[in-house]
């Protein structure tokens, strides 16, 4: 088995994809169709081409403005299934994924429809393909902190579709301590806890998050290494950090694959995972991650399980579910090493 197999065929839990950011350009085009929604490209190809960003800011752009072809509940439970169906190819059997209902609320859509679409998709998911999920709501940091405690009144009757709360949108500018006091109610309603934290922001921000938003994990979070009380910290409490490596380069945080921190990071003992981030805009789902990663730094299939652990354990799965996961996991690694040992 090439490494490439090992990295498709291993199984992994994706925790850090937004769900608005699986929206391939075709999806796009089709939706746009039938939804009699104008876009402003002539064809796919065009569109691919706009997907160049200079920082987070210039992508958030595009990808607001694409989520206009999202009206129906049938759009939103499109879009959910179609991310499922490539991922189960990839042997995820896990996903954490998020969503912006800022983003469809804001343009008239009813939260409703939103969630519904991708809960019974989620839910079909399961059935189907048998890929369990947790869905993560996000609040969009650059609107005021009022509308993000709004956006969680509206989702309370949904409460037992969501699993935790986020904060995504323009880092710089935007503290997580702007939050503090929506994260308090959030918690109080049993909510757990995530935020993109230093990603393009600062340090300062990744520790705000972990002490004003009792984070259980931290989205991205690579700018951590410029601190090394920070750290230690994250080491000795092993705060998961989902790391979206492609989504990186391309939103230049790092000049290309080879200048990413991430393996500095796993060499530290941080608790780090592999995720996609956007993939429609970003050029991969999470094999092509793992993949780029493996390839820049010459991982060995070692450090692939690692990263497949790690993913287990820092998901919002029960201590059962993550000891199923961990158990099919270790199967699948004797296995692979039987064969390679049987080849050999
Ligand atoms: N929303 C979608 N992708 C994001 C990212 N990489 N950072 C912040 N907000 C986002
Ligand atoms: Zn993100």
């Amino acid at each position: 088995m090439s490494t490439q197999e090992f990295i498709r065929n291993i199984p992994k839990a994706e925790l850090h994809l937004h769900l608005e950011g699986t929206l391939e350009p075709e999806l796009m085009f089709e939706f746009a169709s039938r939804n009699n929604v104008p876009i402003p490209y002539r064809s796919v190809e065009e569109l691919r081409q706009a997907y160049r960003f200079s920082d987070l800011h210039s992508f958030l752009k595009i990808y607001y403005q694409a989520t206009a072809v999202l009206l129906r509940e049938q759009d939103f439970y499109d879009l959910t299934w179609a991310y499922l169906s490539k991922i189960y190819s990839q042997k995820v059997r896990h996903a954490e994924v998020f969503f912006d209902p800022q983003a469809h609320t804001s343009r008239g859509i009813s939260f409703e429809t939103v969630i519904s679409g991708i809960h019974r998709a989620l839910s079909d998911g399961k059935e189907i393909l048998n890929i369990s999920s947790r869905l993560i709501m996000c609040f969009l940091r650059h609107l005021p902190a009022e509308a993000a405690m709004e956006t969680l009144q509206q989702a309370l009757p949904f409460k037992e579709w969501i699993c935790a709360v986020g904060l995504d949108s323009d880092e710089l500018g935007n503290p997580p301590e702007k939050f503090g006091t929506v994260f308090d109610e959030a918690r109080k309603e049993g909510f757990l806890t995530v935020a993109h934290a230093g990603e393009e922001g600062p340090p300062a921000f990744i520790r705000q998050a972990v002490e004003r938003l009792r984070v259980k994990r931290i989205d991205h979070g690579v700018r951590c290494m410029e601190d090394v009380q920070l750290v230690e910290e994250l080491r000795a409490k092993q705060i998961p950090l989902t790391v979206c490596p492609l989504s990186n380069v391309k939103l230049r945080v790092f000049r290309d694959i080879t200048a990413h921190i991430i393996k500095q990071m796993m060499d530290a003992s941080l608790c780090v995972t592999v995720n996609s981030d956007d993939p429609a805009y970003f050029g991969g789902y999470i094999a092509e991650n793992y993949m780029a990663v493996q390839q820049a730094f010459h991982l060995s299939e070692s450090d692939i399980y690692t990263l497949a652990k790690n993913s287990f354990h820092a998901s919002f799965l029960s201590k059962e579910e993550k000891q199923a996961y961990l158990s099919e996991l270790d199967r699948f690694v004797s296995s692979h090493a039987l064969i390679e040992n049987v080849v050999a």
